[in-house]
């Protein structure tokens, strides 16, 4: 795993520091008593909408301070891991707890080598209609594909039993018109072996998707499915990993076909590194949801990719570039915000739910995206934009609201400068995201208990049921 340094890279540590400085000076340090000590079951504390302020369980994991804007990976600052660290070493920590000696970091390496490649999951991507696939989609999809190839869950003794299926010409697949079973069903389908619960011939690489392996699975390979995804959505073949890059440098390699230059492969890293925990934000608690079903790693990775795109989630650094490309000129903007703060609208990569205060990972991202510009007339243009718009908008929004730019509002910028297209925005945060899901659902699964909230029902009762006839 080679991670190049030049004084691109020197110059991305300085430009870390330095707005790590400048947090501290403009926050303080100490975190809040009632959100860093065990619980006591059962809890109070009073929830609001959206499940606001609900604790839903301990963590050891990472911590958000939203008063102070800090941001903490088990016991470390984010500022000093993205200025020091590498996404492997942040990943193997996540999951388990400690930075990686040379040796450990050593052999995770070796495993997310090897789970990089991913030859039948991309077969059978290949075999979907991806290029006019949502990119999100097509990577929840290669996530399922990944578990069929990855685990013996789906039953991998099952055999298509060809002398019950009535064979078809491959442009007119017939649809059942009757209940299978039925005399003159059309088409049968094989049930498979492991409704009997029962599986033989287990490989031995093969595993049942709850465990480690499935953590460092998929923290490799969700990057090789979302770069063969951007790259299926241009019309081109996958490509394969190579065993000598690192994590970052491999992603941008296996998507935009060259290898990245020391710089792109840095600022990679450290956005990876950004976005890999946060909380119980939306995709991470979907996640959890679903493992806490004891369903399995990959269902729960699938269901964070799918809490993650939303507009309001991982959705947003997609959404920030196309407004910014909407407002078109630094001349633009007030009259832009004075407009979307009349009608209500949301400024796409302002606003969170806890901090409260500015986003330390947009401390981060707003100098690198600055930098990265500086050899992209184009890029410049919309950082100048987005400059102009993060100032008209604090001093615009209401105080009290204290919105400030969160994660989304510098990364598209960051990425846009890489030459990745703006649909892989959200996906780059799911290449991320994986490790902070992962570390989560098996965290939580050491004393699981399943999610059941109850609603409130506010209907009412002792309707009187009439027949169809007298219904209006
Ligand atoms: N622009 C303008 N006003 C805003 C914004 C915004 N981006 N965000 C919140 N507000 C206002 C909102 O209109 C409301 O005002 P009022 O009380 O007058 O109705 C008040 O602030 C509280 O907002 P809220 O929507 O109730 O807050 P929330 O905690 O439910 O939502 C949020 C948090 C992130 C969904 C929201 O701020 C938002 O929609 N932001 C834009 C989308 C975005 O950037 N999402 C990325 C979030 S960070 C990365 C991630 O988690 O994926």
């Amino acid at each position: 795993m080679l991670h190049r340094r030049n004084k691109d890279t020197l110059k991305i540590a300085r430009l870390i520091t330095e707005a790590c400085k400048k947090a501290r000076q403009e926050t303080q340090t100490a975190p809040e008593p009632e959100m860093t000590q065990p619980i006591k079951w059962p809890v109070s504390c009073t929830v609001g909408p959206g499940l606001e302020g609900a604790i839903a369980c301990e963590t050891k994991i990472g911590y958000v301070n939203g008063t102070k804007g800090w941001l903490i990976y088990r016991g470390y600052d984010i500022f000093e891991l993205s200025a020091k660290c590498t996404f492997e070493e942040v990943s193997y920590l996540l999951l388990h707890g400690d930075l990686p000696t040379k040796s450990q970091l050593k052999e995770y390496n070796k495993k997310l080598v090897k789970a990089r490649t991913l030859n039948n999951t991309m077969r059978l991507l290949m075999s979907y209609p991806i290029e006019g696939m949502n990119a999100m989609s097509a990577l929840r999809l290669g996530t399922n594909l990944m578990r069929y190839e990855l685990t013996y869950i789906d039953g991998v003794t099952y055999k298509p039993d060809l002398s019950r299926v009535i064979g078809s010409d491959e442009d007119s697949i017939p649809m059942e018109t009757k209940p299978m079973g039925e005399k003159d069903a059309i088409y049968g389908f094989k049930k498979s072996k492991t409704d009997k619960g029962k599986f033989r011939n287990i490989e031995p690489n093969l595993h049942a998707g709850a465990d480690i392996e499935s953590c460092y699975h998929l923290i490799a390979g969700v990057a090789t499915v979302a770069a063969a995804v951007a790259r299926l959505k241009q019309g081109k073949l996958p490509i394969e990993p190579d065993p000598k890059l690192s994590h970052a440098a491999n992603f941008l390699y296996m998507m935009n076909g060259r290898v990245p230059t020391p710089l792109e492969e840095r600022v990679m890293d450290v956005a990876l590194i950004l976005h890999a925990d946060h909380g119980m934000n939306a995709s991470t608690f979907a996640s959890m949801v679903v493992a806490s079903t004891l369903s399995d790693m990959y269902f729960s990775v699938g269901s964070g990719i799918a809490a993650l795109n939303g507009p309001l989630h991982g959705g947003a650094n997609e959404q920030v570039l196309y407004m910014l490309e909407e407002i078109g000129s630094v001349k633009k903007v007030e009259k832009w915000v004075k407009k979307a703060i009349k009608s209500k609208q949301k400024v796409m990569g302002f606003g969170h739910r806890v901090y409260k205060s500015y986003d330390p990972r947009a401390r981060v991202l707003a100098p690198l995206a600055e930098y990265m510009a500086k050899n992209s007339p184009e890029n410049r243009e919309l950082f100048g934009i987005a400059q102009a718009l993060e100032k008209e908008v604090l001093a615009s929004i209401d105080k009290e609201k204290k919105i400030f730019p969160n994660v989304d509002f510098y990364s598209g910028i960051v990425y846009a400068c890489m030459g990745i297209q703006p649909d892989m925005f959200t996906p780059i945060f799911a290449v991320s995201r994986v490790a902070g899901w992962t570390a989560r659902v098996l965290e939580y699964m050491e004393n699981n208990r399943i999610f059941r909230p109850r609603a409130m029902y506010i209907g009412q009762f002792d309707r009187e049921l009439k027949p169809i006839a007298k219904r209006t």
